[in-house]
């Protein structure tokens, strides 16, 4: 088994303010349900707790970088009158919500019961370790470096998007930035990857037995799709997809998608195609009748999500399945550090929000996700592994998997056992 640099480099201080996370606690493993605890190792889990703490550095940086630390000090602050007193874009409202959230909850922001809430920092605030932490990382895992550059790429672009006139999608799809989401979106980026390795395990342990026919929605550059087709190959299960539609909007994604996955898995009956969730799927040219719709961290981008849900729930066969991975927040209003690069973006924040469904945009909680399915009308609607119970054990445990099924059919159950690999 690998062993952890971290706990060593916390002994030599190589960072002054220390990375000691607290322990992994074991009891989390008991709540996984048709996951595999394996997953969850104690490198995976060291990873987690770097990027979230990297992402909170960042955060510091920014207070600095925004001129906010000082303000911040001298009294309290809310979010807009600190955006106005500092000249800011209003689009720019949520990303500062965010980054005064994420100090408030770290402790070094006092934060006013009123609506809305103002913020004062009772002690000057203190710097990011962004340099030390990138060190640790690099020696934890090297693979961590797809996460930690797209976050400096994304602080990077937080003060021109806060002056106003540009937006996180100019600043981090322009020229020479491809790279930095195609090594994001992979299958060796471990702390992404592990919502394609949830939804892989959650959709193939409810594919139906032969002829299956899926729809993936939102596949970029294919990523999940891969992480799935390894998993039916891991199961001898290729030969059960009599057809899988693997759609994405972006041009560019999609040829990629394409060009890889048809080197990769040439025997499974691939299709590409575009679909943009925000449209009736029929007009698209998708007709009803897939066993299985899945997609990973797309959901919450449909501009409405109770018609994307219809949409997806009339494309699905009676009994069809819908597998949905998403970075989900477990307490309301939680910050992750996946926040810092999309808070910025328009496509994040423009979507309609409803109280009870989706009361924000971006990153929902669970319970959020399950009222949405059932309002859509699924059935045995489920996130998977149940992270309302795991969450008193791992409060930053963001990756997870609605499932739920429309009515009908003749096989509601699933095979949970099928994809267990610690038994
Ligand atoms: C976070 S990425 C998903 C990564 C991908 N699932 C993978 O496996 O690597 C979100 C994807 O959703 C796509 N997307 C954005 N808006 C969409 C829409 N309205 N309908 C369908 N897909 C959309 C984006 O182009 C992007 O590829």
């Amino acid at each position: 088994m690998r062993r952890s640099a971290v706990p060593e480099a916390v002994e030599s201080n190589a960072v002054r303010i220390p990375f000691a996370p607290p322990p992994r606690d074991p009891r989390a493993d008991e709540l996984l349900g048709e996951i595999p605890a394996a997953l969850f190792d104690e490198h995976f889990y060291l990873s987690c707790e770097l990027v979230d703490r990297y992402a909170l550095d960042l955060a510091y940086d920014l207070a600095h970088r925004l001129e906010l630390a000082p303000r911040l000090l001298s009294g309290a602050w809310t979010k807009a009158e600190l955006a106005r007193a500092c000249g800011f874009d209003s689009k720019f409202l949520p990303a500062l919500g965010w980054l005064l959230e994420r100090l408030a909850a770290d402790g070094s922001l006092e934060r006013s019961a009123t609506e809305p809430a103002a913020y004062r920092a009772p002690a000057p605030l203190r710097r990011g370790e962004v340099a030390e932490l990138r060190a640790l990382g690099f020696e934890h895992e090297p693979e961590l470096a797809r996460t930690l550059d797209l976050l400096d790429a994304a602080a990077e672009a937080w003060p021109a998007v806060a002056r106003g006139g540009t937006t996180g999608e100019q600043e981090l799809f322009g020229a020479g930035r491809i790279g930095l989401w195609t090594a994001y979106f992979h299958n060796r980026n471990a702390v992404y990857a592990i919502s394609n390795r949830l939804t892989a395990i959650a959709a193939a342990n409810r594919l139906p037995a032969t002829g299956a026919r899926v729809l993936e929605v939102g596949a970029g550059a294919g990523s999940a799709t891969a992480a799935l087709l390894c998993e039916l190959d891991a199961r001898g299960r290729l030969g059960d997809l009599a057809r899988y539609d693997v759609t994405e909007p972006s041009p560019f994604f999609r040829r990629r998608a394409e060009r890889e996955l048809r080197s990769r898995f040439a025997a499974a009956p691939l299709h590409f195609a575009a679909l943009d969730l925000d449209r009736p799927l029929a007009e698209q040219g998708f007709a009803p009748g897939y066993d299985l719709v899945v997609g990973v961290n797309v959901l919450h981008v449909a501009r409405s999500l109770p018609r994307a849900l219809g949409e997806l729930a009339g494309a699905l066969a009676p009994g069809g399945w819908l597998v949905a991975g998403e970075c989900l927040r477990l307490f309301p209003g939680q910050p992750v550090a996946a926040d810092l690069v999309f808070q910025i973006f328009e496509g994040f924040l423009a979507v309609e929000t409803a109280p009870g469904l989706r009361p924000t945009h971006g990153f929902l909680e669970p319970r959020h996700w399950r009222a949405s399915l059932t309002a859509a009308g699924f059935v045995d609607v489920e996130v998977v592994p149940d992270l309302e119970r795991i969450r008193d054990y791992y409060p930053r445990f963001s990756a997870g998997v609605l499932v739920g099924r429309v009515a009908g059919g003749d096989s509601p159950a699933h095979d949970e056992s099928a994809g267990r690999r610690d038994d």
